[in-house]
This record gives structure tokens, C-alpha cells and sequence, in this order.
């Protein structure tokens, strides 16, 4: 097996002239599982009636076998969703919320979340409850604390849309604390576990949530298009689908309700056994995270040298493994999003324009995104990365500094 970094770059379909530190965005897929996916495609292009009507189930459940066991879940509580967005909107519409109830989220809540939250609040007059994460975060409990509050506040609340990781800022949730104070006020709990499989070890079973939702093909290694939904055994026949499935339903089964939803190419499901073989191939969780912890903070530390900014303020306990957010130096042609006071419904604000210009003009992907109405860098370190993608990164930046300066 290749080497971490440049070695272990050859073994992926990215472009060998972009520099990449955003993985946590929409993944990079190894070489072996594009390959894989491809010959399926071929498969089902070749005999398209077969593939359709006889291999589906066989082909799903030797999958979600390998998902679960990767995700410590039953099998039978386990599906197949196409994105973690979906595996929200199942649950949300599902649960018949009525006028006057609520649902908690943050106003870290990935936007898609909260524009989910707010359509169902349109349709059925269900409220939408903020905490509103204290910035800067001290420590765990400071959030667990802003959660109770809220919890305490309003009796209304039934469901309680809690991060395992946010996006913007990375912020690693201390999830079974939330989801222990959430029990305490009798709540229903769905997890948007987004950034889960691959990068915090998980057991589904163990976790104690009503529902959980979260990407393969983020930190797994699997293609877009291949997340799971866990669901509690007791909510099996109450969370459909956004869509209806061909299979049977009604009969207990969950799986039923999520297989074949219309003539589409699910080729992503089914290839994520062949992720989860590729990852434990190169070492599984534990060698992955001995190399790219210690460089996601080295690479952090460098961007902060060369550029002579900080680090965003969180303690040690709510960094994430893999992604990190820097401080970027003020440039008057990409000034941050300013969002105006009181208003919670924050978005995710991607600072679309320097995203692409740093691509276009100097071969980096990475994202570059507003927090506080300031603007910073969110990196993210996998396998094949090395210090020196950051380094060119730093120069990147340093040249648009200089720019700046010109231009004044
Ligand atoms: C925290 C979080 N939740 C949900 C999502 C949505 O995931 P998807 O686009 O796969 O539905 C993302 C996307 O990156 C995310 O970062």
C-alpha cells in the first residue's frame, strides 16, 4: 500500500495540477472505487432489465451489510440515502409536527437544515427554535448549558436537530452529552452526522438518538451519492422517504422503503462496501488519523506563520481531526459576508468569488468562507495530503495580499 501523501495522491482520480485541502466539501474518490462504480454502471448499462429487476436487493444488502458493520449498526436499521440532506428531510417530514410544536436547531445548522426546518415551519406553522452558539466557545459545557436553556425554555420543542460536526465553523459537538441532556427534556433526536463516517469512530446502536444521517463520501471514501439513515426500530414505520420506493412496504421491513426509488443509478450504494474495504486496506481509522491530525495542525500553524493572522478560538476539545479554520488576511476585493444583527437564520456563507479566483488562478481548491463577519480559510488534511499544499496555499494568499496592497 502507497505511502500517506504524494504517494498515496496517485492512487486518486483528482487532477494532478490542483492542489486540494477541501475534502470535507464533496470528498475525492480513490482510483479502486471510481474503477469499481464504473464497472458497475457498465453492468447495469449492459443489461439494464436484470440489473433493475433482479439484483437490487442482493447488491443492497451486501452493502448496507458492510456499511453497518463499519457504522456499529444493526443492518436492519440501516439505508441507503443518496446525501445526508435527504436522510434529514425523511425524518423531518415524516414526523407529522403540528402547529405549535418545534424543532431546535443552532445557528450553526447547516443551511440546507434550516431551510428543511423552515419549509415544514411554513407548511404545518411548526416553529423553529435557535440556540444561538456562543462565539467564542469556551468548552463543551458552555454548548450543552446553551442547549439546556433552550430545552428548559420551551416545552414545545419535540425534535432536537443535533451536529456531530458542523460545516463553517468545523466544530466537533460533544454529541452524547447533547443527546443526554435532550433525553432528559424527552425529546426526539435526529443527528446530522454529515462529516461522521470515517472521521469519529461511530456506533449507531450505542449512540442513543432517534435518528442518524451521515455521508460516505465525505471521509469513507465512497462516491457522491452514498450516504446511510439510521433509524430506531421503533420509528421503522413512521420515516418515509422523501420518494416512494418500488419494493414492498408496510411489511416491517425498513430497507423495503428506501430500495429503488425509480429507475435511477444508485451505482453509489453500491459501491460502498468497496470504500470500506479500500479504507481498512490503507490502515483504517487509527493510521489515518496518525497522519492527518498532526497535519491538519501543522498546517494550520503554517498558514498562521506565513500569513500573520490566528487561529479560530475553540478549545482543544471541539477541534475536529481533519479540518481547521484560519484567520484570512483582509482583502479589500473579497470582504466578508456581513450578516446583519438579529438575525439567526444565519446561512453558511461560502465566499464564493475568492473560492473560484484561488482556483482559477493558482490551482487550489479550499474554502474560503465568512464566521462572525470575518473572513477565513477552512483547510482540511486527507491521506494524500502534504504539508506542501499548504505552503503553496500560504503563497497563494500572500501573492492576493500583495495585490492588495498595490492596489491601494
Ligand atoms: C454539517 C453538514 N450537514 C449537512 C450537509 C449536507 O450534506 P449533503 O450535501 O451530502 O446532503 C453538509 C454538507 O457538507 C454539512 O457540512
Amino acid at each position: 500500500m502507497a505511502e500517506f501523501g504524494k504517494e498515496m495522491r496517485k492512487q486518486f482520480i483528482l487532477d494532478d495540477k490542483t492542489t486540494f485541502v477541501n475534502h470535507s466539501a464533496c470528498g475525492a474518490l480513490p482510483l479502486v472505487v471510481f474503477d469499481h462504480r464504473n464497472r458497475l454502471i457498465r453492468e447495469m448499462e449492459q443489461v439494464p432489465d436484470v440489473w433493475f429487476r433482479h439484483k437490487p436487493e442482493a447488491i443492497w444488502s451486501e452493502n448496507i451489510k458492510a456499511v453497518a458493520e463499519f457504522l456499529g449498526s444493526k443492518t436492519s436499521n440501516l439505508v441507503f440515502v443518496p446525501n445526508t440532506t435527504t436522510g434529514i428531510n425523511a425524518v423531518v417530514r415524516s414526523l407529522n409536527l403540528e402547529p405549535g410544536d418545534a424543532i431546535l436547531v443552532t445557528s450553526w445548522t447547516y443551511f440546507t437544515m434550516k431551510d428543511t426546518c423552515h419549509q415544514v415551519s411554513k407548511q404545518h406553522g411548526v416553529e423553529v427554535v435557535y440556540v444561538d452558539v456562543p462565539f467564542p466557545l469556551r468548552s463543551n459545557e458552555q454548548l450543552i448549558d446553551a442547549y439546556e436553556q433552550m430545552l428548559s425554555k420551551h416545552d414545545n420543542i419535540r425534535l432536537v436537530l443535533l451536529d456531530l460536526i458542523t460545516s463553517v465553523p468545523p466544530v466537533l459537538f460533544p454529541l452524547k452529552e447533547l443527546i443526554a441532556v435532550s433525553r432528559k427534556y424527552e425529546k426526539l433526536i435526529l443527528v446530522d452526522g454529515a462529516h461522521g463516517p470515517g472521521h469519529v469512530p461511530l456506533n449507531l446502536e450505542e449512540l442513543g438518538a432517534d435518528f442518524f444521517t451521515g455521508n460516505l463520501y465525505k471521509w469513507a471514501f465512497a462516491p457522491r451519492g452514498c450516504a446511510v439513515l439510521w433509524i430506531a426500530e421503533r420509528f421503522h414505520e413512521k420515516i418515509f422517504p422523501p420518494v416512494t420506493a418500488y419494493a414492498f412496504y408496510g411489511d416491517g421491513e425498513l430497507w423495503k422503503n428506501y430500495l429503488y426509488q425509480g429507475h435511477g443509478d444508485f451505482t453509489p450504494f453500491y459501491t460502498a462496501a468497496r470504500a470500506i474495504d479500500f479504507y481498512r486496506d490503507i490502515g483504517g481509522y487509527e493510521r489515518i488519523l496518525s497522519y492527518c491530525q498532526p497535519l491538519v495542525s501543522e498546517a494550520a500553524n503554517l498558514l498562521v506563520r506565513k500569513l500573520g493572522t490566528w487561529h479560530y478560538p475553540l478549545p482543544k476539545e471541539m477541534q475536529t481531526s481533519f479540518m481547521r479554520l484560519v484567520a484570512l488576511p483582509k482583502l479589500s476585493k473579497y470582504p466578508p459576508v456581513i450578516v446583519p444583527p438579529n438575525e439567526v437564520r444565519r446561512k453558511i456563507h461560502n465566499m464564493l468569488e475568492i473560492n473560484y479566483d484561488v482556483w482559477k488562478r493558482f490551482g487550489i481548491l479550499c474554502a474560503f468562507v465568512s464566521v462572525e463577519n470575518e473572513a477565513w480559510i477552512r483547510i482540511c488534511v486527507s491521506i494524500y495530503n502534504e504539508l506542501d499544499d499548504y505552503e503553496k496555499l500560504a503563497d497563494a494568499i500572500l501573492t492576493l495580499v500583495e495585490e492588495d496592497k498595490l492596489q491601494k
